[in-house]
């Protein structure tokens, strides 16, 4: 299990004999606990003011001993303030057996569920080393029956998120693209879902050119993965979403330094993100028929890596002279693209990737973007992504950038080798786009938010699992 926590919803009754009891206080609130000092002189002496991130921890009689109340700030009472006090609350309670959070009455829907996705969240452990600091084993939240439910859903998003972060956090040494493609295939079983995967005898078979490039130079061959969700009586669309799967990138011949190396086993995130969404798509009841494609090899130098200058054949027949092999998310993303525009016939595709090093300067690691020709596509991800708590940026798809990727021996080049237009993050869009047949589709670009260097907040240091709250919300609530 990615996150060992175990959370259950509990009668307030049940509550009372909790040995941690956090309960909320706001600026009119007052707390439903019987406290050894009058709650407004107590907040006063600590000068808190009921602000999400305040937490006054109280000794309080109990039996014949004493409990610890942690009384929680919830600011505005908003899914924002309430996912950081969630956050909060799990970390105070790391090494504990368990912990009762009573939750605020009149959060609503969004607010218990950022509340229980963000305790869930930052009890995020990696699964290696024995030194670690344990999670708490149990977070018990209790309030109005409505929100049993809404606990319940917020369970099923932040393992989904958990499994996201654990895949990314893997070594290469043991995640390759068959390894990858293997614990696909474990959550097609555990979720209702149907698998395909391609090994390399299939992908020559069925001119995967791009795949095969990039994963040619690496002793562990490249994998194309498929996992479909078709609920009884959908509604009849059909949504494609494509992750970029690079299980380690060494940026091939064009070799990254050192430094531009060390984080690149999370070069899989995107993929990691279909994966995780896909499995959860049954329990939350989503209604549409989704499809995910998670283009996956480990790009490596060796005397069978493909060079410079070579020209490779994508799915559908276009040709690329990949110039720069470091520049290898897009040529796998190429295939899984044209394959699901010509073969599966989706109203929809959403593509999320670590495509580029640019994207990280432009927008730092705490937004994502999306570059998508349709407004109320790009609309629809952005308000999920506000909601969910995974912030996304609309970036531009610039039109007169693409004469940068004209190829004198190709339909096109895999860089804007001159840089003659800047905007790399945009280049890339736009060769993307080359691939999506015109078709309604948005590309995420999440290369500065799928890592963090520290424990913060719902984050937890390695990989964030960035865009599967997103995608989940956007699935389940979020689309016109
Ligand atoms: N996986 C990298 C992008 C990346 C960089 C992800 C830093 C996360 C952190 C991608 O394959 C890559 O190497 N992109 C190149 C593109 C360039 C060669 C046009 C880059 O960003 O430098
Ligand atoms: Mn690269
Ligand atoms: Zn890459």
């Amino acid at each position: 299990m990615p996150i060992e926590t175990a959370l259950s919803f509990i009668d307030p009754q049940q509550a009372q004999d909790a040995d941690l009891l956090a309960i909320p206080f706001g600026k009119d609130l007052t707390a439903q606990v019987e406290l050894p000092v009058p709650l407004p002189a107590l907040l006063a002496h600590h000068e808190a003011k009921g602000e999400s991130g305040e937490v006054v921890e109280v000794p309080v009689a109990h039996g014949d001993g004493v409990r610890r109340v942690l009384l929680y700030g919830i600011g505005d009472g908003g899914p924002r303030a309430l996912r950081k006090a969630g956050a909060l609350l799990a970390r105070r309670a790391k090494g504990r057996r368990s912990i009762d959070v009573t939750l605020p009455q009149d959060a609503g829907e969004a607010g218990w569920s950022a509340l229980a996705e963000g305790a869930l969240l930052a009890s995020y452990t990696m699964r290696i080393g024995a030194s670690r600091t344990k999670a708490v084993e149990e977070i018990r939240f209790s309030g109005p029956e409505e929100a049993r439910q809404v606990i319940e859903r917020a369970e099923v998003v932040a393992r989904a998120t958990g499994l996201a972060r654990d895949l990314s956090n893997t070594p290469s040494s043991e995640k390759n693209p068959a390894w990858l493609a293997a614990r696909a295939v474990e959550v097609a079983e555990r979720a209702g879902l149907t698998a395909k995967v391609w090994e390399p005898g299939d992908l020559a078979a069925g001119g995967f050119g791009g795949i095969l490039a990039v994963g040619q130079g690496s002793a562990s061959p490249p994998r194309l993965i498929q996992l479909s969700y078709e609920p009884e009586g959908h509604d009849g669309g059909h949504i494609v979403l494509v992750g970029k799967g690079i299980t380690f990138d060494s940026g091939g011949l064009s070799l990254k330094p050192t430094e531009g190396m060390k984080f690149m086993k999370t070069d899989m995130a995107g993929g990691a993100v279909v994966i995780s969404v896909l499995g959860a798509l049954r329990e939350l009841g989503v209604r549409t028929r989704v499809t995910g494609l998670v283009a996956a090899a480990e790009n490596m130098p060796s005397g069978s890596a493909q060079r410079p200058g070579d020209v490779i054949t994508h799915y559908g027949g276009r040709t690329v002279e990949v110039l720069n092999t470091d520049a290898e998310g897009r040529l796998v993303l190429a295939d899984a693209l044209a394959y699901a525009d010509k073969e599966l016939e989706p109203d929809t595709i959403v593509d999320l990737a670590t495509l580029t090093g640019a994207i990280s300067i432009a927008l730092g690691r705490d937004v994502g973007a999306v570059f998508s020709g349709s407004d109320d596509l790009a609309k629809e991800l952005l308000d999920a992504g506000t909601r969910s708590g995974d912030p996304l940026w609309r970036m531009p798809i610039i039109d007169e950038y693409r004469p940068g990727l004209d190829s004198a021996v190709a339909d096109l080049t895999n860089i804007d080798f001159e840089n003659t237009y800047g905007g790399g993050s945009i280049t890339a869009a736009l060769f993307l786009r080359e691939f999506t047949g015109g078709r309604r589709w948005a590309h995420l670009d999440i290369a500065g938010v799928s890592r963090t260097t520290a424990d913060d907040g719902i984050l937890t240091k390695g990989a964030t699992g960035f865009g599967t709250r997103l995608l989940l919300d956007w699935l389940t609530s979020g689309r016109s």
